[in-house]
């Protein structure tokens, strides 16, 4: 597991990242098991007493924070390698207990509501709390869960849930979601698989972790049908078995490397992908001059020198991720032209523009949109990532800048890439992590280090 070091300094770790600017990128760099669908395939492992095996799983806190979870609620885990193997076990499943601090931490730890609710008829979780980059209500999947027939009430911050009935067992229904919403997609399919007769989710999202998602359903023997369209159909069962299941490689970390090589103008070949995935993300930078070769598990990249701005939007899938905003952000600033950059998922996911602005970009916000004018080069700074991906999109901003840059917040980013600087590295970027000169910045800095520390305590995202 991916270490978080850094310097104690009072009661946070301050680990911190100088980048080199300038440096060219060349070769070929390899994409990890996609965080986002390994986390609810870890979530799914409670809908069964059988053993599941998940391959090429990340090696992320994030992971760590779920297993951490998975275990509070009597599962079984075991590690080797990329493989993780576990296993509940039906007479210690509870969700009694469970720490409030990993909820609070891991958003994505609420989804585990849907298969607990469907294996216990009952469950108590903590109000998953909302974030710097926006609310996240949970009322999707409350009244997904309602309409299947539970229960489910607020009570001292936690989310109340029950079956009535002897059986206990969820009822199939037709549930059409107010918005596409990933989470509540995952918690009712979960869900859903073994409650009585059928369920039709309407208005679900179509991300290509659902699709992951319900593939590996299948193999355990749900029948779930539709994954990846709007309209999703599940015919509920009585039990689900084991499976052997690989994680679909990460498009996020993907496409982060996509704009790598972009902002420093340098070819790069990436793979495992599924080139399909990242077709918003491909088609942006083809329109702002880069050559795109797609073969069937890579992409190679080979950017013009001047590149132009483009405008984005983003969307539900299949259209430009939210989680690639900020990164796509950095390239615009170093792009001929004003490039508009719209976030229409979470209304407050505009925070790095004042980083950017550190390293002398010129973007103007107003509402959702920010105007970003490109110029030549940004200039060297010392910034913060605020969330997992605003972190990543500093580095990119770093790795185009002229001079040496020192990244904070890593303690966001060690949640969603596995290694990124020692896999920068390995294609030619100049990365150091380190402690030490953290402490002569906290020494000089011991106010900034105390705001810092109000930030950190807030929950993270994505
Ligand atoms: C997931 C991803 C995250 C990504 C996001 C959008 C994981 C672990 N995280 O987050 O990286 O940025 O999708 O692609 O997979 N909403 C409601 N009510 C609800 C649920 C959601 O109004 O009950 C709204 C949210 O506030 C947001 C939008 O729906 O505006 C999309 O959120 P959602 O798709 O649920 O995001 P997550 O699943 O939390």
């Amino acid at each position: 597991m991916q270490s978080v070091s850094g310097l104690k300094t009072g009661s946070i770790l301050l680990p911190f990242l100088t980048v080199k600017g300038g440096e060219g990128l060349s070769g070929h760099i390899k994409v990890s098991g996609a965080k986002n669908s390994a986390l609810v395939l870890m979530a799914a492992s409670l809908l069964t007493n059988e053993i599941l095996h998940l391959r090429n799983v990340p090696r992320l806190t994030d992971i760590e924070v779920m297993s951490k979870l998975l275990k509070a609620m009597g599962s079984d885990l075991k590690k080797h390698s990329d493989a993780l193997i576990i296993r509940t076990n039906p007479l210690k499943l509870s969700s009694n207990n469970l720490p409030y601090e990993l909820v609070h931490a891991l958003r994505a730890s609420f989804v585990c509501i849907g298969p607990l609710l469907a294996r216990l008829g009952e469950v108590r979780i903590p109000m998953p709390g909302g974030c710097k980059i926006g609310s996240r209500p949970i009322d999707e999947h409350i009244q997904g869960l309602r309409a299947l027939g539970a229960s489910v009430e607020i009570q001292d911050d936690h989310v109340l849930a029950k079956v009535t009935g002897e059986q206990k067992r969820l009822v199939g229904a037709r549930i059409r979601f107010n918005c596409k919403s990933v989470g509540a997609t995952q918690t009712l399919l979960m869900a859903a698989t073994l409650a009585q007769g059928k369920t039709i989710l309407d208005n679900a999202a179509q991300e290509p972790e659902i699709q992951d998602l319900a593939m590996m359903l299948n193999n355990m023997g749900a029948k779930v049908r539709g994954a990846g369209t709007s309209q999703i159909t599940i015919e509920g069962v009585q039990h689900l078995g084991g499976s052997i299941h690989k994680v679909i490689p990460d498009r996020i970390e993907a496409g982060t490397f996509l704009i790598a090589a972009a902002i420093t103008r340098s070819p790069l070949t990436i793979s495992p992908v599924i080139p399909k995935h990242l077709e918003a993300v491909t088609r942006k930078l083809q329109n702002s001059g880069c050559l795109i070769q797609y073969s069937r598990e890579s992409l190679r990249i080979v950017p013009r020198k001047i590149l132009k701005s483009v405008d984005i939007t983003t969307h539900p899938f299949p259209g430009f991720p939210t989680d690639l905003q900020a990164p796509f952000m950095a390239l615009m600033t170093t792009v001929e032209g004003t490039s508009k950059i719209k976030e229409t998922i979470f209304e407050n996911r505009m925070q790095h523009i004042y980083q950017f602005q550190k390293m002398g970009a010129k973007i103007s916000l107003e509402g959702n949109t920010a105007s970003v004018i490109g110029s030549k080069s940004l200039t060297s700074a010392s910034i913060t990532g605020g969330d997992l991906r605003s972190c990543a999109a500093m580095v990119l901003a770093s790795l185009a800048a002229d001079g040496i840059s020192i990244i904070k917040g890593l303690e966001h980013l060690d949640r969603g890439y596995e290694n990124l600087s020692l896999k920068l590295n390995k294609i030619g970027a100049c990365i150091s992590r380190s402690q030490s000169q953290a402490q002569e910045i906290s020494n000089r800095n011991t106010k900034t280090l105390e705001a810092k520390q109000n930030i950190y305590s807030e929950t993270d995202v994505a």
